[in-house]
């Protein structure tokens, strides 16, 4: 009896730290439009007055329109996140567009509060995702129109479009506000800078080398 006893606690402790959450995962109400001018910092963007929403609180227009895709990386993401859709507020959604010139690139970057489904609607794209655990493993796979491929939340991704025609991708995350870092910029744009010892000594590198990285960002 105290062995089961025993089993059920440890079965519980188990069970606890597996789905304890330290954020309520759902919403609480039907909606909660995000109010932008309201000075409240709350997890997420305070809501607007529900007696308030109309139906544009919950539409975005613009996604059939190709990107501008003449710059350096070849490339044009249309968010939808809350910022552009105050509806999705606490909905733990949110959707993208990305056009690609000919071998256009979407470079390494995570989204640290999002899982990404992608499906391809033109053209072809080298895609891939790194992995933690096993350490750094590359996990990479050409998409052809219709295909779907997913980078689990947190993990460094890339694409690039691998054929002599513009691609465009529709992504769907899974939070309103998923945010993205950019290894790039993160690394060699960030204000202030990071020191170039330290970048030097991290990548092993001459200090000139840090230092055009650094003039690209
Ligand atoms: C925010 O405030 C501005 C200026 O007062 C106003 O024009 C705008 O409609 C407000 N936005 C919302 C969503 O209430
Ligand atoms: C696309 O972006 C480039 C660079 O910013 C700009 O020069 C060009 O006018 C833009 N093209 C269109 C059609 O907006
Ligand atoms: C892209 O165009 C080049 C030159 O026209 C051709 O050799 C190559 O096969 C094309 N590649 C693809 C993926 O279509």
């Amino acid at each position: 009896m105290a062995k089961q006893i025993g089993h059920l606690i440890s079965l519980l402790a188990l069970a606890f730290s597996c789905f304890a959450f330290a954020f309520e995962s759902k919403p609480l109400q039907d909606f909660c439009v995000a109010d932008p001018n309201s000075s409240v910092f709350v997890n997420g963007m305070a809501c607007k007055n529900p007696k308030q929403i109309q139906a544009n609180d919950f539409y975005f227009s613009g996604l059939h329109l190709r990107g501008n895709t003449s710059n350096p990386f070849g490339l044009m993401v249309q968010p939808v996140t809350v910022a552009q859709l105050p509806g999705l507020n606490t909905l733990g959604i949110s959707m993208v567009r990305i056009d690609y010139a000919p071998w256009g690139v979407n470079p390494p970057h995570t989204h640290p509060r999002a899982t990404e489904i992608i499906t391809v609607l033109e053209g072809t794209l080298e895609v891939g995702f790194v992995t933690s655990y096993p350490e750094y493993h590359l996990i990479t796979k050409v998409l052809y129109k219709g295909d779907v491929f997913v980078f689990p939340v947190g993990l460094v991704h890339f694409q690039q479009n691998v054929g002599n025609e513009t691609a465009v991708v529709i992504g769907a995350l899974s939070c309103q506000n998923p945010g993205a870092i950019t290894f790039g910029n993160a690394v060699f744009g960030s204000d202030p800078r990071i020191s170039s010892e330290i970048l030097a000594k991290a990548f092993q590198v001459d200090k000139k080398v840090v230092d055009q990285l650094k003039a690209k960002f």
